[in-house]
């Protein structure tokens, strides 16, 4: 589960307090630690908007160019805000010959949105990887930190009532 960042209030500075007080505990030289920090700002605010990337921008004394590049390279961090639940969809070798290109077709059309977007109701946000180490059983499937084997439309639509 993701948690649900509380949107700035209007024309009021974003506190990013809690990523500075983690930077001075963990790595007050600032040095080697973008990913962590990365990781633990998303953690933090449940995405990395564009000014929080700024800010850690001018911390860690990286310019932003090289931060934003390693944000759209990794696919677990996200600019955007994303659901209560993230679905990741395989669409690795194994997944994508049995039925990974089924079961996300069959997403698109039941969640009603497209890759990398979010439902009306925040509920879920579906994303495309690239193996998630269960080829042997796949197609799989992983929604939030848990993966689902050998799944199916079906499978998906009864899997996907137990979150909210
Ligand atoms: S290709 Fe999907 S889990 Fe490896």
């Amino acid at each position: 589960m993701h948690p649900q960042p509380t949107a700035p209030q209007e024309g009021k500075k974003p506190d990013y307090s809690q990523i500075d007080m983690f930077i001075q505990q963990y790595y007050p030289d600032g040095k080697n630690c973008l990913i962590p920090v990365l990781h633990t700002a998303q953690n933090l605010y449940g995405h990395l908007p564009l000014p929080l990337l700024e800010h850690i921008s001018g911390k860690l004394n990286i310019p932003l160019s090289e931060i934003t590049g390693v944000v759209s390279f990794y696919s677990f961090f996200s600019m955007k805000p994303r659901g209560r639940h993230l679905i990741r969809v395989c669409l690795g070798t194994a997944c994508y010959i049995r039925g990974g290109k089924k079961l996300v077709d069959h997403m698109l059309s039941s969640l009603k949105i497209d890759i990398g977007e979010t439902t009306e109701d925040q509920r879920f946000t579906l994303e495309i990887a690239r193996c998630i180490g269960a080829c042997g059983l796949a197609p799989a499937v992983m929604i939030d930190n848990k993966v689902y084997k050998q799944m199916s439309p079906a499978k998906m639509d009864a899997l996907l009532k137990q979150f909210r």
